[in-house]
């Protein structure tokens, strides 16, 4: 059997080296004398993070975004004011919140993500959607920041930085982010040997990673998303905020195509796409089996396996496809108290 964590050894080697090369450039923002290297503890399955050898995560760092995400102080001066980044993203229902209107995404293994937000509207590395998310969506008052009577010390700690800047914060909340790992559901433990999943779920996970189900391409082991963008057939005509992608691009293939969202703690996200449109998992099996939606920019992958739209899946293979999903909720993720709020 497979142990069950391993540092990555090749992350650690980055770390040390990036540690080591900052004492020579201090002109760049650098980590602050009282830094803590981290490594994450990563499954063996797992690819690689992806880390800026310009940002290597620090305990003090995290910390300092944990606190950053669960502080409303970011927002004072924004149209959002009185929010925290955790006021709409949740941890007990895998940092979501529960509404309708444009779905608010999982901040779930942002770490291997390089496309942002359900158009993909930022692409990149977690740096750059921080960027967006501190200086477009909350507007932060970095100027609060710095008469503030506790952050100065903290990002002096974590980046020696004299002076906050919207880059120290871009860097702190990014490091929490490739902190807030998932790893731990029935089916990872399944993959290491520890449990054995039940028939019915085992039958789902036949349907889920075969051409029957055909979600695999889309939604692969382990991190459950190709990272990609997709039109799944939602409608056959699109407007407004439903030209997904093709709102960023422009390009007529692009049209109606999504991020491909993670399918991880996906039992405690509902309701469910973009658009929130389905209630139940119950709902988004059957739209996958009879309710796709024909279009120049459907996704090849969705007229599979033959050339219907319909996947003809039997009253239990459906049930067994939604057990198969129930497996990927990870209580440890949810409950774990270095998640929460640090108030
Ligand atoms: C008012 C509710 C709200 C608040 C407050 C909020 N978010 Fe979000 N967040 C959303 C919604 C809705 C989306 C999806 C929007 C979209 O894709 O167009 C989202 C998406 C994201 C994503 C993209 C995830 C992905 O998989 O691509 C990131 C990253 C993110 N938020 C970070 C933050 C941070 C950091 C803060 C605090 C500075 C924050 N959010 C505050 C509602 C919120
Ligand atoms: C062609 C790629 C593709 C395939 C194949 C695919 N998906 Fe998806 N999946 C997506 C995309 C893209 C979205 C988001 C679409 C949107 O919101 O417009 C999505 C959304 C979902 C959601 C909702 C996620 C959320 O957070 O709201 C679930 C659940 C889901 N898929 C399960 C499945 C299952 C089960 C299958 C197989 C029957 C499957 N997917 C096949 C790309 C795919």
């Amino acid at each position: 059997m497979r142990p069950s964590a391993l540092t990555i050894p090749a992350a650690t080697l980055v770390l040390l080296c990036t540690v080591a090369c900052r004492r020579d450039v201090p002109e760049e923002p650098s980590p602050g004398t009282h830094t803590t290297p981290y490594s994450l503890d990563l499954p063996a399955n797992f690819p690689a993070p992806i880390i800026p050898a310009s940002n290597p995560l620090t305990q003090e760092g995290i910390a300092l975004g944990r606190r950053l995400y669960y502080d409303t102080l970011l927002s004072q001066n924004g149209p959002f004011q009185g929010f925290a980044c955790a006021s709409c993203h949740h941890q007990p229902v895998s940092f979501t919140t529960p509404t309708s209107g444009t779905n608010v995404l999982a901040h779930v293994n942002l770490a291997w993500s390089t496309n942002f937000l359900w158009n993909g509207k930022v692409c990149g590395t977690l740096e750059d959607v921080m960027r967006f998310e501190v200086e477009e969506f909350f507007q932060v008052d970095i100027a609060g920041l710095n008469t503030h009577p506790d952050y100065p010390l903290l990002f002096q700690q974590a980046f020696g930085a004299d002076h906050i800047t919207t880059d120290h914060v871009v860097k702190a909340l990014a490091q929490w982010f490739r902190r807030m790992v998932s790893s731990n559901s029935r089916l990872d433990r399944h993959l290491r040997g520890e449990i054995i999943l039940t028939p019915e779920e085992m039958n789902g996970a036949m349907t889920f990673l075969s051409e029957v189900g055909d979600c695999f391409h889309c939604h692969p082991l382990p991190l459950m998303t190709d990272n990609g963008f997709h039109n799944i057939g939602l409608a056959g005509s699109f407007t407004g905020f439903d030209v997904g992608r093709y709102a960023i691009t422009g390009a007529p293939m692009d049209m109606g195509a999504f991020k491909t969202p993670t399918l991880r703690n996906i039992a405690l996200t509902a309701p469910y796409m973009h658009d929130g449109r389905f209630q139940t998992l119950e709902e988004v099996v059957e739209f996958y089996n009879s309710g796709v939606q024909h279009s120049a920019s459907l996704d090849p992958l969705m007229t599979k396996p033959g050339p219907s739209l319909t996947l003809g899946l039997t009253p239990q293979e459906k049930a067994n496809l939604v057990s198969f999903l129930n497996t990927l909720t990870d209580e440890t993720f949810l409950t774990d108290p270095a998640l929460g709020s640090p108030f």
